[in-house]
Formats: C-alpha cells, structure tokens, sequence
C-alpha cells in the first residue's frame, strides 16, 4: 500500500530491521530475568508499513496481534486473509455514498484512504488516482494479507493490549502537535491524548519491549533511530 495518513511504507523495512536488531539484543541482556520475546504487536497497524516486513525477521516463532481503531481498517485486513480481493475502480459517486453510509466495510478500509486527498480518511476524492495504481494496491493489500495470515487484528482502541507481556510492541500512534488527525466511521475529526498514551507507554514497558515512533521528542524515552523527520524512541 503506498498511500496512508501518516503511514509508513516509505521507511516500514528499515524500522522493522531496527525493532528486530533491538529486542534480539534487549531480550539477550534481560535472559537472567526470564524474560523470552513470547509476541509481536501493534496497536496502530494501519497499513502495515513496518508490520509486513517484521514475520520475515521474528520468523513463526511468534504470536503475531494488531489493532486499529478505524474498524473498516481492520476489517480489510481481517477479509483480505480470507481471500478477499479489494476493488480497483472507485467512482466519485461510490467514494460519497461510502463516506456518507455510517457503516464499516473492509471496501471503505481500503478505498478510504486510497482514493482520499492527501490519504485522510475519506477526506475528498482523489481525482488523480489512476486504475493502474488502484490495481498495484489491491495486489499489494492480498500479497501482504496471505504472508500475514498469522496476525490477529482486532478492531479498538490501543488500550485493548493493556494485559500484554513478554511482547515486542510497536507503536505508531498519531503525532503530538501536528495536523495528523484521524476520522471516525462519520468522518468526524477524533482527538488523541498523547500524554495518557505516554504513560500507557511506561506501564507497558515493564514487561515488554516498547517503540514508539514520533517527530519530536516522544517523553522521556530514548531516541533510537532517526531519518530525516522520522525517530524512532525505546522506552525502558
Ligand atoms: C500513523 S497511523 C499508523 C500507520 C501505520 N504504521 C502504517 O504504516 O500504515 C496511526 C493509526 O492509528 C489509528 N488510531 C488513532 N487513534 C487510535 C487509538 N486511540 N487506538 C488505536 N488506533 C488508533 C489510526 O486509525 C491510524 O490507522
């Protein structure tokens, strides 16, 4: 998928390649506590921009679980591991009437973001999309679902992992000070409370390994890995 909100195809196998590298060594210095890498998780899966590179490095000896929020989102993911093939047309009349149902689908998952200006949600039709790049997309969408047919996605809130340990977890939440806001099923713009999802954060990391990406400093956490605009933070 190339396009979505804040997602992360651009540097997704480079992040991944350094979440991997990180819990490998994390996990050898905490061996004496018993502590063995039991999963992998990301509360804010979107279009798995770093999560489809991560079963290739942690192999199948992983439980593998994602979660989002935008239950559409969710939902195409959870249609396209059984086989569901995503549309490669999407008219202007079909994108309003889907904006405008108030249901969730896996089709408004998909075509959401894709044929959305500027990747947001359903925020205007992308006049510009081509056939040819709808069609790559929905390719990319089953490629990525049948290599991730482990992964059990589950639609909520982050929160829906609070009980977690022994996990690797990666978050890539919506950035504090920015315009990176996200739209409900109704297209209404939904807040995010970045200091209580910190502090989510440090109560995770008690027993798991935690990542968080960001632009900014990102708590108290420790900056890990940097490119351009992008970081990566560990909390410990
Ligand atoms: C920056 S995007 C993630 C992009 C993803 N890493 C990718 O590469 O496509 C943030 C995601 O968080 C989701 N989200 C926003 N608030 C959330 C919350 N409170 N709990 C879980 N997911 C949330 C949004 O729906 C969006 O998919």
């Amino acid at each position: 998928m190339t396009t979505y909100h804040g997602g992360k195809q651009r540097i997704g196998e480079k992040l991944a390649r350094v979440i991997y590298d990180e819990s490998v060594d994390i996990a050898k210095l905490k061996s004496d506590e018993d502590f063995k890498i039991k999963g992998y998780c990301e509360p804010f899966c979107g279009m798995l921009g770093v999560y489809q590179h991560i079963p290739k490095l942690f192999k199948d000896q992983l439980k593998y679980k994602a979660g989002d929020q935008n239950k559409s989102v969710v939902m195409m993911w959870q249609q396209a591991q059984k086989g569901w093939e995503p549309p490669t047309t999407c008219t202007k009349e079909r994108f309003y009437k889907l904006k405008s149902d108030g249901k969730s689908t896996a089709e408004k998952g998909f075509i959401g973001h894709l044929c959305s200006f500027r990747s947001i949600y359903f925020g205007g039709y992308a006049y510009h999309i081509t056939k040819k790049r709808m069609e790559n997309t929905s390719t990319k969408v089953q490629k990525i679902a049948t290599e991730l047919k482990k992964v059990k996605f589950s639609n909520g809130s982050y929160t829906q992992f609070s009980n977690l340990k022994d996990y690797v977890i990666y978050c890539d939440p919506p950035y504090a000070n920015t315009t990176q806001n996200y739209r409900n099923e109704q297209g209404r713009l939904v807040g995010f409370d970045t200091y209580e999802f910190w502090d989510w954060c440090d109560k995770m990391a008690a027993n798991n390994i935690v990542f968080v990406s960001g632009y900014g400093q990102v708590s108290d956490a420790e900056l890990i890995y940097t490119n351009k605009k992008e970081k990566l933070y560990l909390f410990r």
